[in-house]
């Protein structure tokens, strides 16, 4: 396959930079384009998937949505490594938390990921691949976060098929129990595509809702924990 893809329109590698930060909704794409970089050129509309170029405090890093679920924001992932040469991805979602300390807007990053995805059967065999992210970039986004202030958790993340999901009690207790920090429904994809092409993957987190306790908040205070992720994602990109 050559460029453009089938669900990216850039005619040209370098109309994409080295790192792409994914949201899943390509509206928050734009608002970090908006909002953050200087001197924008958008590369991509096919199927509304927003993706945009510019400049954060002099470094060159794009900013694409994603799609909801592995199989969408895997056609992405898979084609901005295989076929526009990006070397970094770095998810940035909303997650729903599973644990009592992991409270609303706190920032978790990824140590790895789990999930009931098919999308490694026939692989490996028997055994079970842990999906996990790059270390460096891992390490760089935690130190960075605290350096921010912000409430940091790391550990492993369920990256689920299902929004709506009537899994087990049992099942969904055993994962608390094994620490399992928070659902999101992504970052198994990213940490699997980024190492099949021998690039690096990271998820950041914000924890917009709780599967434990009911929580709501204001549009406001949402909004600035985003944009706080947002940041942080950005001054852990590499040009
Ligand atoms: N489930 C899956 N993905 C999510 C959730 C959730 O509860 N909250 C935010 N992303």
């Amino acid at each position: 396959m050559t460029i453009p893809t089938p669900h990216i329109s850039a005619t040209s590698k370098d109309q994409i930079a080295k790192t792409v930060l994914m949201p899943g909704d390509p509206l928050r794409a734009k608002f970090i384009a908006d909002n953050f970089l200087e001197n924008v050129e958008q590369f991509n509309e096919t199927r509304g998937m927003l993706g945009y170029t510019g400049y954060y405090k002099g470094k060159r890093v794009s900013v694409m949505g994603s799609g909801m679920g592995i199989p969408s924001s895997m056609i992405y992932y898979n084609e901005l490594f295989n076929f526009y040469d990006v070397d970094c991805i770095i998810r940035v979602g909303t997650a729903g938390s599973m644990q009592e300390d992991v409270k609303l807007h706190d920032i978790v990053i990824a140590t790895s990921a789990c999930s009931e995805s098919s999308i490694n059967d026939n692989l490996f065999g028997n055994i079970h691949f842990s999906s996990t992210p790059n270390f460096e970039l891992l390490m760089k986004a935690y130190n960075k976060s605290i350096d921010l202030g912000y409430t940091t958790h790391c550990g492993q993340v369920h990256s689920s098929d299902q929004f709506y999901s009537e899994m087990e009690p049992k099942v969904f207790e055993n994962l608390r129990k094994y620490g399992i920090l928070c659902v999101e429904m992504e970052s198994y994809g990213l940490f699997m595509a980024a190492r099949k092409h021998g690039k690096k993957g990271l998820g950041i987190f914000t924890i917009s809702d709780s599967l434990i306790e009911n929580l709501a908040d204001s549009a406001e205070n949402r909004q600035k924990s985003y944009t706080n992720m947002m940041e942080l994602a950005l001054e852990v990109a590499e040009d």
